[in-house]
This record gives structure tokens, sequence and C-alpha cells, in this order.
């Protein structure tokens, strides 16, 4: 059955990345969520998917050379609306808190294409081990030699190669960075890809999905899971299977 997985939490309806969207998404009957995760100054990964806060706060400048406490003092819920005025942005630490107390699986993507923050990934590592949801987390990331370090990292965590390009024989490549799934752009699904990932043994997921024709296409064709920003459609539609 595909894994029906909220993209940023339920972000059509509350802020993306914040307490409201995941508790919304969990409410909807999403069975994952998937959030990014950067670096601040201090080496806290916190949830934001944008590098620079502009777009999603009150305020202007980079994760990396903001420390956390300044930080947590943003608004990350009024650009959305004003509704969600108190939301502020989460550390991992936070989110993980939250998550060991529900059933969700966890769909990490570490955003480190644009700028490759040194050690993320063995802080990440680190926080999902102590916490103890290795078991229920993907790590995934558009940057192939992240892929690779974590990897090395741990055997056990399922690690995805995300692309938005056609890459040749994409399932084959990801394997041999060491991923166990590959993240594809919805306009890159199709059949061959679908019996490529069967032959390597390897999951396939589609971002982002919020179409019913395109849902159901995902659905019929067989994909492992659907990144989408309306998972409570996406339970409905795939009851309809
Ligand atoms: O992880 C799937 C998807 O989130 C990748 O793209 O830009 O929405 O983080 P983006
Ligand atoms: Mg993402």
């Amino acid at each position: 059955m595909t894994m029906i997985i909220a993209h940023r939490g339920a972000s059509k309806v509350a802020p993306e990345n914040t307490m409201p969207a995941f508790e919304l998404a969990l409410r909807m009957k999403a069975e994952a969520i998937e959030t990014d995760v950067q670096l601040t100054k201090d080496n806290i990964p916190v949830l934001i998917h944008d590098e620079h806060v502009k777009r999603t706060t009150n305020s202007h400048g980079y994760i990396k050379d903001y420390h956390l406490a300044e930080l947590k003092k943003l608004d990350a819920g009024s650009w959305f609306s004003k509704n969600f005025g108190g939301a502020t942005i989460l550390t991992l630490e936070e989110f993980l808190q939250w998550m060991v107390n529900t059933p969700l699986h966890l769909h990490l993507e570490l955003k480190n294409n644009k700028i490759d923050y040194m050690h993320l990934e063995p802080i990440v590592y680190e926080l999902l081990s102590q916490y103890k949801v290795a078991d229920r987390t993907t790590i995934s990331t558009f940057n192939p030699d992240s892929v690779q370090r974590f990897s090395q990292l741990s055997s056990t965590i399922e690690i995805a190669l995300l692309t938005s390009r056609k890459i040749n024989n994409l399932p084959r490549y990801a394997k041999e960075l060491g991923a166990k799934a590959v993240h594809i752009k919805y306009r890159l699904l199709n059949k061959k890809l679908i019996q490529q990932c069967q032959h390597e043994n390897m999951r396939v997921r589609v971002y982002t999905v919020n179409q019913f024709s395109s849902m159901m296409r995902c659905f019929r064709i067989g994909c492992d899971g659907i990144f989408t920003d309306v998972p409570n459609k996406a339970i409905l539609y795939r009851n309809l299977t």
C-alpha cells in the first residue's frame, strides 16, 4: 500500500514545518511526516525548508548565521495566517519529543544541497538514536555525497536519494551511493522506473502529489509513498482503490 506522507506537515492548512501543521497531519491520519532540517550557527538542527528565514518568518537572514535563541524569537506562523501567530521554528529535538508518542514514521530531509552543513549527518544520527526512532525514520537528501556519508554512519536507517532531474538508471545509481530508496519529482514517474526499482529492490516515493488524478496514478503504478500537502484527501482517495 502507498504510504501517505504529509509534506512539511499538513502544509495546505497550516504553516509548513510547524507544530500546528504536524498535529493536523496526525489528526488527518497521515502515516508519516516529511520535514526539512538545517543547522543553526550553534549547530542545532532546526526544521525549516529554506536556507533563509525570509519566506516563512517575520525576519531575514540565513539559518547558518542565527543562534538558536535568536531564531526561537521569530514568528513562523503569521506569514501563513494571523491565526498561527504563535508558531515558532522547531528544533529537531522538540519534534522528536512529540513524535515518540505517536505512531508516525518520519521522513527527514537533510537540506544540505545548497549549503553542505558540516557534521549535519552525525548530529542528526545522534538525536535519532537518542530518541530511538531510527527504525521508523527515512533520511533523504538531494546531495549524493551526503547519502554516502549517512550510509557510512548507519546501515540500519533507510536512506533515500532525492532528485528532480532525470538520471540514467536512477535506482542503480542511488543504490551504489548506499541508498535504499529514491524520492522523485512527480514528472519523473513512469512504468520503466518502477520496474527498475523493483529489479534493484529499491523503494520509490513521489513528491509533491496534490491532485486526485496524480494520486490515483501513484497508487495504481505501485509507488511506496507519496508526499502530499493534503494528506486528508490522499487517505480518502486511497480508500477508493
Ligand atoms: O522530500 C520531498 C520534498 O520535500 C522535496 O522537495 O523542496 O519540498 O523539500 P522540497
Ligand atoms: Mg522537503
